[in-house]
């Protein structure tokens, strides 16, 4: 932890660097302006104040250079921060292709972690140091934030939605996390801190606790425990599309239009299944809203994912010519 005072949180992972560089351009270009127009009004209310009754000051007329000096500057200024600041953002919230997935479901007043082999922790999460770890995020209840000032990244955390976030730690430690968003009574308690250890020193740590069941076993059990085969069978009469690799899949309905199958659509499919339903089926599911949790519906939906499509063309999916490669919030 920091002892004493420091201007910035310390720097843990990889994208604190940048999001410091933006934040200390943008910074010393405000201060510079601010002190520059301070030190101008005072010059200028002394060198100009006037000294008589009869004072009038002397007529000026445009100056074009003046002009397009404090039109050109400031607009250079604004868009070296705009496409720097966007560049920052975009790479904050495009997980790399080989990261981790950690899901985080918030709580009023906690945070329930579960790695991809399956461990669940509260308030406290371990992960390998340069490792990519994507956080998905979703909330039970109110809007929670996640906040990890070591790692320079917040997300709000929100329900009935899928938010997500990543870093790599860059520097073994343990680093706070706040929820920054007020939630109620016990906001300022729900916290937690964020543990980043050896490679070999967390798959040991893995190792130690009970090994318990995956998200997406734990899915595959769900899946035939609520009889959801039943309908989505490729051999039944078909009351349900076949759902093996429809993730990822752009999805044509019977609104007309076409969604992309992202985790968001599954999870919407589960607990709101008339929402958008898919071409050549009927509104004949149930919902599940209020019988499956929210770590439930993220065990189905990475149970879904992890199905492989098969070997010939689903009817459910059209060829992929939607914005399949869509990076960022849903992505996958
Ligand atoms: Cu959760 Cu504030």
């Amino acid at each position: 932890m920091n002892p004493g005072f420091t201007f910035t949180p310390e720097r843990a992972a990889t994208t604190a660097g940048e999001v410091d560089a933006v934040f200390y351009f943008i910074l010393l270009v405000t201060g510079l302006f601010a002190l520059g127009v301070w030190v101008a009004m005072l010059y200028l209310a002394i060198r100009y104040r006037r000294r008589s009754e009869q004072d009038r000051p002397r007529e000026i007329h445009g100056s074009l250079v003046l002009e397009l000096a404090w039109t050109l500057i400031p607009l250079g200024l604004m868009m070296t921060m705009f496409v720097w600041g966007a560049k920052v953002y975009f790479h904050l919230n495009r997980p790399p292709d080989d990261a981790m997935t950690v899901t985080v479901v918030a709580k009023r007043w906690m945070w329930k972690l579960q790695h991809p082999t399956g461990q669940r922790e509260i308030n406290e999460l371990h992960v390998p140091l340069g490792r990519a770890v994507r956080l998905v995020l979703t909330s039970e209840d109110a809007i929670h934030s996640f906040f990890v000032p070591a790692f320079r990244i917040k997300k709000d955390v929100m329900p009935g939605r899928y938010n997500v976030a990543w870093f790599r730690a860059t520097k073994l430690g343990t680093y706070h996390l706040f929820c920054a968003e007020y939630c109620g009574t016990e906001h300022a308690r729900m916290g937690g801190r964020i543990v980043v250890m050896e490679p070999g020193a967390y798959q040991a740590w893995l190792a130690a606790g009970p090994q318990p069941e995956s998200p997406v076993a734990a899915g595959e059990r769900l899946f035939t425990a609520l009889n959801c085969a039943s309908c989505h069978q490729p051999d039944s009469a078909a009351r349900g599309p076949l759902l093996a690799g429809v993730s990822g899949r752009t999805v044509r309905l019977a609104s007309g239009g076409t969604v992309v199958a992202d985790d968001a659509y599954l999870r919407e499919s589960i607990v709101n299944p008339a929402a958008r339903i898919v071409a050549g089926y009927q509104p004949v599911m149930p919902t599940f809203q209020g019988q499956v949790s929210e770590e439930q519906l993220i065990a189905l939906v990475a149970y879904l994912r992890s199905l492989p499509a098969p070997a010939q063309a689903l009817p459910v999916a059209a060829a992929s010519g939607g914005p399949a490669a869509k990076g960022g919030e849903t992505g996958r």
